[in-house]
């Protein structure tokens, strides 16, 4: 059972949900957002765990760690999760979290990836699918594919699509382990 992390649109909540993969729990860390709204229109349950509600990251990350165990979760997905996991949580799900960037890692991390690479002339960026660890953007790279840069306005758009095939790829290979 998969739980996914999300923190904004859900895009790639909704390429896993598109591909039928067991998906059981969804998490973010802000409410509102459109991915609950995917979640719940899937009929998955679904949940803010606000930073404001908690002493500090680790408790909530306890606590988020707690309901995804709760729902059976053995796999986590990070699809557009803006914050960093404490290791309390990668302790709790050990070798089991991954995470899509944007870029080729480890060129272009952080949360402007896209941009970065534009900016840096770069000719070639792409998507990454890597384990996650304590850092931003690193852990061990699970797979990778080049997406040229230009043209620049279909440059996202392109990137996304490689995310929402190449993601729901990893992780079904990754939940039959
Ligand atoms: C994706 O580009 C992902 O690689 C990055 O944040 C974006 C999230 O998009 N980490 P979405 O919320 O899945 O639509």
């Amino acid at each position: 059972m998969i739980g996914v992390l999300v923190s904004g649109e859900g895009s790639n909540l909704q390429a896993l949900l598109d591909a039928g993969l067991p998906v059981a729990a969804v998490a973010s860390n802000r409410p509102g957002v459109r991915a609950l709204d995917r979640a719940e229109a899937a009929g998955v349950p679904a949940a803010a765990f606000e930073l404001d509600g908690f002493v500090d990251r680790g408790q909530r990350d306890a606590t988020m760690a707690n309901w995804l165990q709760e729902h059976g979760v053995r796999l986590v997905v990070c699809a557009g999760y803006m914050q960093l996991l404490t290791p309390g949580f990668l302790d709790r799900f050990p070798e089991r979290i991954v995470n899509v960037h944007p870029s080729l890692l480890p060129e272009f991390p952080g949360a402007r990836a896209i941009d970065d690479a534009v900016a840096a002339g770069a000719e070639t960026t792409g998507v990454t699918v890597h384990l996650v660890d304590g850092g931003l953007d690193t852990g061990p790279v699970i797979r990778q594919e080049a997406v040229p840069v230009q043209p620049r306005e279909t440059l996202t758009a392109r990137i996304h699509a490689v995310e929402h095939r190449l993601l729901p790829e990893v992780v079904r290979e990754l939940c039959v382990r």
